[in-house]
Parts: C-alpha cells; sequence; structure tokens
C-alpha cells in the first residue's frame, strides 16, 4: 500500500499556496492523500506566527496528534512556527521529525526516506520552487506565488523575521507556471505576495509587467493580487485598473490603523491622507474598485482618539471585506519593547465596536447589490451544503447559487436576490 500523508495548514494564503504545492509534489513522488492525519505515515503542519495564538494553536494541535497517530507516523512541522521556535520545538514536542522554515520545506521530500531527524530553518529565497514539479490539476481560480518575505519591518510583524527580506521569483519562471495552469485549466490567476506590488525580478520585470503578461492568454479572464502594500502601489499599476479589463476591480490594500500617530508607531511609511489619497487613485481609475483591509487594534499607546481616527477612517474607506485583531505582542519585534501596551478588555471593547461598523458596511454594500445582474466565476460545489455551488463576483463576494455542477469552472451572469453580510444569493439569468 503506498504511504499516506495529510497536512494542515494555518494562516495565510501563501501557506495554503504552498501546502498546495507540497501535497502536489507528494503525490508526484509517489505518495497519497489521507483523509485523516489518524492514519496517516506522515502528518504536515503548515503554520502561521503572526499572532501568538496561531501559533499556540500548533502545539495543542501537536499534543492531539500525538494521542491519536501511528507509532510510525512521520510528523513535520512547516512554516513561520518552525522558523519562529526553531529547536524549541523538539522541546516541546519531542515526537516531531522535521522542522522546516518556510523557505526550506522542499527539503522534506529529500529526507523523508531517511531515518532521521532533521532541522533547517534557514532563508533559501525562493529556490525551493525550482525543485518542486508543477501542478498536475487547478481549479479555476489559481493562485501563482511571485514574492516572500518583506523588508517594510512594521513594528508588531514578525513576517520580516520568520519569511526573511523579500525576494521575487523570476518573471520568466512566474510566467512558466502561469501558462502550465491556464493550459490545466485556469481561467483566474491570482499573484501573491507579502508585499505583492513590490514584485521586481533581477531584470527589473515588476508586478505591472506580470499583468499585462498574462492579460495577453486568451484564457485567462480575471487577473488579482494579494496582498498590496499602500505606498507600493505603483501609478504605472493603477493605471491597469483603467486599462486592462482583465484585472478585477479588488484590491485587498491594509491600512491596519486610521490615527497617523498609530501609524507612525507601527512604522507604517504613509499617513492616513496619503491612503486616501491611493483609494481615490484606485477610484479614478476604475469607479467599480472595492477594497479589503485589514486593523489592529489596541496596538501600544493606542488612545481613544487614535481608534477613533481608525473607525473614521473604516467610514471614509468603506471596505467592504477586513480583517481585524487585537494587537499581540510577537518576539523579536520592535512594538513588544513599546510602553504602554493596551488593557485587553480595552482592546477587545474596541475590536467589538470596529468589527460591528465593517460588518454594518460590509452587509449595507451586499445589499445595494441585490437586484443587480452581475458576472461570477463558479468555484465549487458548497462544502457544507451540497445543494449548492460557490461563486465569486468580481468584487470577490462569496455567491451562491442552487447546485449545476456543469457551471464549475465558468464565469457566468447571475442577478442578486438577497444578500447579508458574508453571502450574496443569486439565480441565473
Ligand atoms: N498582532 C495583531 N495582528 C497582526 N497582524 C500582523 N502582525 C500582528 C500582530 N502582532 C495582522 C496585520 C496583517 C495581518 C496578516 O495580520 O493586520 O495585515
Ligand atoms: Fe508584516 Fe508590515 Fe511586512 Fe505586511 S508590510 S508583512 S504587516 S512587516
Amino acid at each position: 500500500m503506498t504511504k499516506q500523508f495529510y497536512i494542515y495548514t494555518f494562516g495565510c494564503q501563501m501557506n495554503v499556496y504552498d501546502s498546495d504545492r507540497l501535497r502536489d509534489a507528494l503525490i508526484h513522488n509517489g505518495w497519497t492523500l489521507s483523509s485523516t492525519p489518524d492514519t496517516a505515515d506522515l502528518v504536515v503542519l503548515n503554520t502561521c506566527s503572526v499572532r501568538e495564538k496561531a501559533t499556540d494553536k500548533v502545539f495543542s494541535e501537536l499534543g492531539r496528534i500525538k494521542k491519536k497517530k501511528k507509532d510510525t507516523t512521520k510528523i513535520a512541522v512547516i512554516g513561520c512556527v518552525a522558523k519562529e521556535s526553531g529547536k524549541e520545538i523538539y522541546r516541546r514536542a519531542p515526537y516531531v521529525d522535521y522542522v522546516y522554515g518556510p523557505q526550506a520545506w522542499h527539503l522534506l521530500l529529500h529526507n523523508l526516506a531517511k531515518d532521521f531527524r532533521d532541522i533547517d530553518v534557514d532563508t533559501h529565497g525562493v529556490d525551493k520552487f525550482d525543485e518542486l514539479p508543477m501542478a498536475t490539476d487547478t481549479a479555476a481560480a489559481a493562485f501563482v506565488s511571485i514574492q516572500e518575505g518583506c523588508n517594510h519591518f512594521c513594528t508588531y510583524c514578525i513576517v520580516p523575521f520568520t519569511r526573511g527580506r523579500e525576494v521575487s521569483r523570476p518573471f520568466d519562471k512566474v510566467m512558466d507556471e502561469v501558462r502550465h495552469l491556464v493550459k490545466l485549466g485556469a481561467i483566474e490567476i491570482n499573484f501573491l505576495g507579502q508585499n505583492v506590488n513590490n514584485y521586481q525580478d533581477d531584470n527589473g520585470k515588476n508586478l505591472a509587467d506580470l499583468v499585462r503578461e498574462t492579460a495577453k492568454l486568451d484564457n485567462v479572464q480575471r487577473i488579482r493580487f494579494t496582498t498590496s502594500y499602500p505606498t507600493c502601489l505603483t501609478d504605472e499599476l493603477i493605471d491597469l485598473y483603467r486599462t486592462e479589463p482583465k484585472l478585477i476591480p479588488f484590491i485587498y490594500l491594509p491600512i491596519q490603523a486610521g490615527g497617523d500617530k498609530t501609524l507612525k508607531r507601527m512604522n507604517r511609511r504613509y499617513t492616513r491622507d496619503q491612503y486616501f489619497a491611493i483609494i481615490d487613485k484606485l477610484k479614478a481609475a476604475n469607479p467599480n474598485i472595492q477594497v479589503s483591509s485589514d486593523f489592529i487594534v489596541g496596538f501600544p499607546g493606542e488612545s481613544d482618539a487614535d481608534f477613533e481616527d481608525t473607525l473614521d477612517a473604516v467610514r471614509r474607506v468603506r471596505p467592504i471585506q477586513s480583517f481585524s485583531f487585537k494587537y499581540s505582542k510577537r518576539p523579536h519585534t520592535g512594538a513588544a519593547l513599546l510602553p504602554d501596551q493596551i488593557d485587553p478588555d480595552v482592546a477587545q471593547d474596541r475590536l467589538e465596536k470596529l468589527q460591528t461598523l465593517l460588518k454594518d458596511i460590509q452587509r449595507e454594500f451586499n445589499e445595494s447589490c441585490v437586484g443587480q445582474k452581475i458576472k461570477v466565476l463558479v468555484e465549487h460545489v458548497g462544502r457544507d451544503n451540497p445543494n449548492i455551488i460557490i461563486c465569486r463576483s468580481e468584487n470577490m463576494q462569496t455567491v451562491v447559487l442552487p447546485k449545476d455542477e456543469s457551471l464549475i469552472g465558468k464565469i457566468i451572469e447571475v442577478e442578486i436576490t438577497k444578500a447579508n453580510t458574508t453571502t450574496l444569493k443569486g439565480q441565473l439569468c
């Protein structure tokens, strides 16, 4: 019987992408995917350390796996917790076999056959992608990682320490992967990177070049990119929202906080007015552009007035999707040393207020779509409800339709009949 593996994925879209690539590589090497970790011969945890809770989750999951696993099961902890905790993982969970940082997990493929423990948390750039086989299948909406790491050193963020400094994959290799995915049936390409709009390869090619080259492929109907840093959004890129109809009118552009004092202490390199000006430019390029954003509340020193600035910025920008978090103190980061850490109850209260406002805005926007005819990409059958199909609008809203599997992978026009905070209901036009 072939050996079976199971992968847990925590955290961001880049981890989802990495897990997919690892899954494909393991299958390529003769492994099969197990439906449960309990009987698997290899269990991989692809981890996130951006907030303390995310790290804690990994260790509690490891404890659960240990109780149920077979004696012979190998366990690998890969990704940002591996980088952050290193050998500490062996101390807290001595049954773990492999510990590989975000840029070293491809070593797992070489070392699985050997009977030893291995740890590598060094920074290897993006070489790992050269060692992986190409995907053998794809969803209609495909992801391509183009850039990793970050040079911004926002004072709350552990990413520059776990993913390392910014590195971009070569343009030609990215385009080879894009063409390959399109041949396999992808019609939407999502470029991924911690600072995706800062993509720059050694020959000077940038994200605008990638978008233009990808848009030339006939079968590609939608292009988007995640996550953008506000001041790295060049006029060249913004202009593509005017000139390139395949670039969908949606941008994930975290502001983090709405007050200048907090932004400065966070080492975000813009003021609230500069952020608003970028949004105005985007909307001038394409009035249909909608924004998604991240927010952190309870950052050290955040006063009531600073928090009000964040609420005010939300009312001004009206993000139609968002992720919002309480500040979490992370090792190595500048903010961990700042005075005036905020009382957890105050932070919780602020988070609830912020999320209420964000949800109201999201619901109002979704409700404004009722009665409209919009284009959606049909992605998959409902995971919890097999009688529906899940689609995505050009503004990245989730749209559900009655089940018709023949539509999966197609872009169709639907009329929106109902809406709530998270979901739109539609019918075929
Ligand atoms: N505490 C809380 N949220 C954080 N994020 C990053 N670091 C922290 C932290 N220390 C959030 C930011 C970022 C998202 C991925 O996670 O909002 O955009
Ligand atoms: Fe972290 Fe800031 Fe870099 Fe984003 S831009 S990964 S928040 S350091």
